[in-house]
């Protein structure tokens, strides 16, 4: 009723004056479902052609429709979701991962076998109490396994952990670098004392969490750091705060990840500003509605 009233009135008036006023009108009405028009169509559709077109325009959410009722009954997990990537995006992974890093991308999919192979036995025993439905379906998680594993960082920071699915997986990355000769460690950090429950013996020979506020965390770290990945208060703010606390600690070779890049582009302008590269790998998840976030990655210019 409320777009009804704002086109009889304001849809008399000028252009000039117009578009501030529906600026401010929607500020206080929210976005409408659909969005209103300002003229009427002079040719209005034919109805059978609108309902073909919202046919076509659903059958591009069908099937993740279907996936919503198998998950709202069986899951166990209400957040960071854990699903298989599609065969597409690893390969689009593989080749993202090989890009950044200028590694072979046959070797970048061999690190990305690793995981299923080295954690199974380690994840599964140790999440079957937790809310987890697929432990080794790490998701976009893979592409910072397959980065820590081709750049072999000497110091990794993740902030934000949850129940540390993505700190096993680092360690385990610099687990097998130790094994070639590339000594490193990690830190996460966590504002949830009960943080990290699945980093345990032997991976946590590899790094621990810091409990508390990330942002105090990150500054009791005093050493250059290789690989950074932003995961915790995923406000625009916090995630910008991050940012700009370590990059004046980051080697020249650092590459900075953020999970939060499908959101916000806080990563995409601390790029611009510090003259690095910036991609974004958009995943795609397998058998899940979840429609997938993605790794923004900020990478120093050759
Ligand atoms: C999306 S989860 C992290 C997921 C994790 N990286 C993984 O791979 O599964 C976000 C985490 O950030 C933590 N967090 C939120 N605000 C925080 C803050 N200000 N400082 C530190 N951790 C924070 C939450 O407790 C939560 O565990």
């Amino acid at each position: 009723m409320l777009h009804t009233a704002y086109r009889s009135i304001v849809g008399r008036l000028p252009v000039s004056v117009k578009a501030p006023l529906k600026r401010m009108a929607l500020t206080i009405v929210g976005s409408p479902s659909v969005p209103p028009q300002l003229t009427e169509p002079t040719n209005p559709p034919p109805v059978d052609l609108v309902k073909s077109r919202i046919e076509f325009a659903e059958s591009y959410f069908q099937y993740a429709r279907l996936e919503i009722p198998r998950w709202a009954h069986h899951s166990r997990e209400n957040d960071n979701f854990t699903y298989d990537l599609t065969e597409q995006s690893l390969d689009y992974l593989a080749a993202t991962v090989s890009t950044v890093t200028g590694a072979e991308i046959d070797i970048i999919r061999s690190y990305l076998e690793e995981p299923e192979a080295d954690l199974s036995d380690y994840l599964c025993p140790r999440a079957a109490a937790l809310p987890i439905d697929k432990p080794t379906s790490f998701g976009r998680r893979l592409g910072w396994y397959a980065i820590a594993r081709a750049m072999k960082p000497r110091v990794t920071i993740e902030t934000g952990v949850h129940f540390g699915l993505g700190s096993v997986l680092l360690c385990s990355a610099l687990r097998r670098n130790a094994g070639e000769g590339y000594a490193g460690k990690y830190y996460g950090t966590d504002i949830n004392p009960d943080a990290g429950v699945l980093l345990a013996e032997p991976l946590n020979q590899y790094g621990k969490i810091l409990y508390g506020d990330s942002i105090a965390s990150l500054r009791g770290i005093d050493e250059t750091i290789d690989l950074f990945i932003n995961d915790s208060d995923h406000s625009a703010e916090y995630e910008g705060q991050e940012y700009g606390l370590v990059e004046s600690r980051l080697s020249p070779k650092a590459i900075v990840l953020g999970d939060n890049s499908h959101v916000t582009n806080e990563l995409f302008k601390f790029s611009a500003r510090t003259g690095r590269h910036f991609l974004f790998f958009k995943e795609n998840p397998k058998d899940h509605w979840y429609p997938g976030a993605g790794i923004g990655i900020s990478f120093p210019r050759d």
